[in-house]
């Protein structure tokens, strides 16, 4: 290494290092409600899950025989149902949430959804735990949110728990969003 590249890396070094020093922690934290069954949340989400659990077996899952349903409630009360569907060529598959929501965009463009429940189930039947989306989802919901204006309640229901999160925001701190793409536009 010559000389000049190693006064380069200990420049480096100490700006990082001030820039530590100079920094601030910030915290994210969130709540949500948890349940012990459907029949402690209101008739509207005991419905929006029951369609996510049925949908599940409508997936086409061969690879990882693992289906899993999402249903979003519209503002109307229409209920949009998606399942995961996957591909031999693994990145073409697509999970159920964005399934359901790209249903929902497409045949109810202005039809707000409310609120989206997820259920999964391997070859033993629904899974236990809840499953929540993976960040390409969070990050499609979060778009559908900012899209039309209105938070989307998460229901994520397992056999023995159910969670609720009020926004998908909570999901997806510090989010990538369309007014992040004008910054440096001229
Ligand atoms: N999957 C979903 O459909 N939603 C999720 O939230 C997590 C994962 C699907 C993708 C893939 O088909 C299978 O589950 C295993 O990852």
């Amino acid at each position: 290494m010559n000389r000049q590249c190693y006064y380069l890396i200990i420049v480096k070094f100490v700006i990082i290092n001030e820039l530590e020093l100079m920094a601030t922690t910030k915290n994210v934290s969130f709540s949500y409600q948890e349940f012990e069954s459907p029949a402690e949340l209101e008739t509207e989400d005991q419905e929006l899950i029951a369609a996510a659990k049925e949908v599940a077996n409508h997936a086409y899952a061969p690879y990882s025989r693992f289906r899993v349903g999402a249903a979003v409630r519209l503002e109307s009360g229409i209920i949009v149902r998606g399942s995961n569907v996957e591909n031999a060529a693994f990145p073409s598959g697509i999970c159920a949430e964005r399934t359901a929501i790209s249903g929902s965009v497409t045949n109810y463009p202005d039809d707000k959804p409310l609120a989206i429940a997820i259920a999964a189930m391997t070859d033993e039947g629904l899974t236990a735990e809840c499953i929540s989306p993976c960040g390409n989802c969070r990050q499609v919901i979060a778009e559908e949110e900012m899209r039309t204006g209105k938070r989307i309640r998460i229901i994520l229901s397992g056999r023995h728990k159910i969670q609720v999160i009020e926004s998908i925001s909570l999901l997806l701190p510090l989010q990538f969003c369309r007014n992040n793409l004008r910054v440096n536009l001229p």
